[in-house]
């Protein structure tokens, strides 16, 4: 047993990378926990199935205690905070009952993963596991068949969510990127893509690892908005092997 896993012997919240769709791609770590603990927490945004959960279903185990934390689809903060306050609060109540309890995260937790959110309201009280997972981004670049970055590239990842000025000054001074929550903001990265003189080098992945993935050129794409699980790759290919 690694680490930090062995120091205590006090109830445990696990953040658990199960990544990007696959169920073959969870870590034997991942599995023997979900394997082994009775209280199982995911995300889930009100009104859709939470994907975390939907990626290990077959793997967790009958009568365990299953808490989700119903996030509001909503882009102002506050309401998600409380989300996670009250969720923190739930989780908490079985760690200080002596029951470790399992976070399932879509991706890797500590990737622009929920996780954090939980680990900082958390971590201070009660002992507090990160299990890394195969992250989206990786992921894509293998479903692409191109690597993500080589030798001495500088690989960004960038959210779409930027303003378009500073998204194409990031993809301007950047050998490869990875640009994330492409969803609504599709058409204005591929303007600023065109405008750099990259789409032949850029590629768009959907859905990755999943029964509905879709690898593209994003020139084949129409415009509008994309999935959000839509990650585009940009890779220029300059640094010589
Ligand atoms: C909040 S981030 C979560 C990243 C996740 N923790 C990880 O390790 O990949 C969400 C963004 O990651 C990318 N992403 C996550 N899962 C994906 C998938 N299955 N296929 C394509 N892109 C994905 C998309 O760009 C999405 O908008």
């Amino acid at each position: 047993m690694a680490g930090s896993e062995a120091m205590s012997d006090a109830a445990t919240l696990y953040g658990i990378g199960v990544g990007p769709g696959d169920i073959e791609l969870l870590t034997l770590k991942a599995a023997r926990l979900l394997n082994e603990v009775k209280v199982i927490a995911y995300p889930a945004t009100i009104g859709e199935e939470s994907l975390a959960r939907s990626i290990v279903a077959p793997l967790i185990p009958q009568g365990v205690i299953e808490l989700p934390i119903k996030l509001p689809m909503e882009k102002r903060r506050e309401p998600a905070q409380a989300a996670y306050d009250a969720g923190a609060a739930a989780l908490a109540q079985h760690l200080e009952q002596g029951r470790d309890v399992l976070f399932l995260c879509e991706g890797d937790p500590f990737f622009y993963g929920s996780f954090m959110y939980l680990h900082e309201r958390i971590a201070t009280s009660y002992p507090c596991i990160v299990v890394p997972g195969v992250t989206s981004i990786t992921a894509c670049a293998a479903a692409r068949g191109r690597p993500l970055a080589a030798r001495v590239d500088r690989l960004k990842v960038v959210p779409a969510t930027l303003a378009e000025e500073r998204l194409q000054a990031e993809l301007q001074s950047a050998d490869a990127a990875a640009v994330i929550k492409v969803g609504s903001h599709f058409d204005k990265v591929r303007r600023v893509v065109d405008r750099l003189g990259l789409s032949a080098r850029a590629a768009i992945v959907e859905a990755v690892t999943q029964s509905d993935e879709r690898v593209l050129p994003l020139a084949d794409i129409e415009s509008g908005s994309r999935p959000y699980f839509s990650t585009v790759l940009i890779y220029r290919g300059s640094e010589p092997w």
